[in-house]
């Protein structure tokens, strides 16, 4: 076990349905502390960028108008196997495939508009931290 730092973003479809406070609250209860956050309204161009693994795939265009309707929350987190925990508590892309007391199981709209995303390895944490976060904004 390692204390690790994952990139967490609460995306459109909870920030506009007011549940920032219930997310955080469910990393901050499994031992996630938020060490930098910020609340922003995504361009095309940075939603884009961040997700330019995905630009082949037939949902790229959908997946960028949605991470650009509204603001989003972005956040580092930090704990023990950060990356790890944050997936377990986010639950399965597919919100129907997310186990119980999972944040999609509880919040998620479809596949697309899943509330949460999340590093899914140590190395794109560390890419994806610091696509959006300066050293010097982060606080342990
Ligand atoms: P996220 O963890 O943010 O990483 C890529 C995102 O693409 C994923 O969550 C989903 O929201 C989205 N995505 C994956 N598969 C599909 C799909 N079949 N249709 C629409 N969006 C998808």
């Amino acid at each position: 076990m390692a204390i690790e730092t994952t990139l967490s973003i609460i995306k459109p479809d909870a920030v506009e349905r007011n549940l920032i406070g219930k997310i955080i609250s469910r990393f901050e209860e499994d031992g996630l502390r938020p060490v930098a956050i910020r609340r922003q309204h995504l361009s095309r161009a940075e939603a884009e960028g961040f997700y330019a693994v995905h630009k082949e795939r037939p949902f790229f265009g959908e997946l960028v108008e949605f991470m650009t309707r509204s603001p989003v929350v972005i956040m580092a987190l930090r704990g023990e196997d950060a990356v790890a925990k944050n997936r377990e508590i986010m639950g399965a892309t597919n919100p129907a495939q997310a186990a119980d007391g999972t944040i999609r199981k509880l919040y998620a709209n479809s596949i697309g508009e899943n509330s949460v995303h999340g590093s899914d390895s140590v190395e794109n944490a560390a890419i994806e931290v610091a696509y959006f976060f300066r050293t010097t904004e982060i606080a342990d």
